[in-house]
């Protein structure tokens, strides 16, 4: 079984990141001495790159950087020992969508509009003062620049107000299902997965319970239950919070 520390966030194109996972037997015992190789596949062009892992200190913990050459989807799973974990999909970003932030409000618009009005005060004492028939068509031009220069901001900033966030709330807890390894011991009907089931756990399709519970037996199932089979997995208490609405809806998730 296959926990990934961490699912990695919006890869970027050409940029190696780090992919350390935990491997387990049965999903209990950590594995030694394992060269698992992780192996990802380019949706659209077939192209595939592997890398593989090496051991971290402590046991059955392995680490490896991934470069991904391409935007788009790429499918990927880990092999190790003789199973192949498949994780879910990565929706990797076009290198230009870096840093410069693709979500950022630009200033050009502001001053386009602020320059347009500007130029339409100006030309309106210049009319006031001369009374030529031309500028009039000066403060017309202006006035439209300045407002194109208004309606283009308005329209910027509302489209950048409603670019959906990369990963969705819910969606965020049914990726952590698979790449935290729950699917190899439960079956959730809401889950899709390559992974195979052990069953080890029980099906949690319409398992349900308070997010309090949830809480305290994510954090540490043996806490709960001193002799059960299912491991701790170390998640952070964000993931825990990702894992919630999956495992224990209530109305006041399902309306947020
Ligand atoms: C190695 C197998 C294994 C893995 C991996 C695993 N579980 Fe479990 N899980 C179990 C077993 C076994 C039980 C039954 C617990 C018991 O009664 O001892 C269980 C029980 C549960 C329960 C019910 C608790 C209860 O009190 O009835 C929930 C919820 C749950 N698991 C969620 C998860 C989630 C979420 C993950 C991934 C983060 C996960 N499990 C990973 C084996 C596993």
């Amino acid at each position: 079984m296959i926990t990934l520390d961490h699912l990695p966030e919006a890869p970027i194109a050409n940029q190696p990141f780090e992919v350390s996972f935990m491997v387990r037997q049965h999903g209990i015992h950590p594995m030694a001495d394992l060269t698992p190789q992780v192996i990802a596949t380019h949706a659209e062009s077939g192209e595939t790159v592997e890398a593989t892992a090496h051991t971290l200190t402590d046991t059955g913990h392995y680490s490896t950087t991934l470069t991904l050459p391409h935007a788009g989807q790429w499918r990927w799973s880990i092999q190790a020992f003789t199973m192949e974990t498949v994780l879910p999909e990565l929706d990797v970003l076009a290198e230009s969508s870096n840093n410069a932030g693709q979500n950022e409000v630009q200033a050009w618009p502001i001053w386009l509009g602020m320059v347009g009005f500007i130029g339409m005060a100006g030309s309106t004492v210049l009319w006031w003062r001369k009374r030529v028939w031309w500028t009039t068509l000066i403060v017309l031009t202006a006035g439209s620049i300045g407002a194109m220069g208004v309606a283009m901001t308005v329209n910027h900033r509302t489209a950048v107000a409603e670019k959906p966030p990369l990963v969705t709330e819910s969606n965020l807890g049914n990726r952590l299902f698979v790449a935290k390894g729950c699917v190899t011991c439960h079956y959730h009907e809401a889950i899709e997965t390559d992974t195979i089931s052990l069953h080890t756990g029980p099906d949690l399709s319409t398992f349900t319970t308070s997010p309090a519970y949830l809480r305290l037996w994510l954090k540490d199932p043996a806490a709960v239950k001193p002799n059960t089979l299912m491991p701790r997995l170390n998640l952070s208490d964000a993931e825990i919070e990702a894992l919630i609405p999956l495992l224990a809806p209530s109305p006041a998730q399902a309306s947020k």
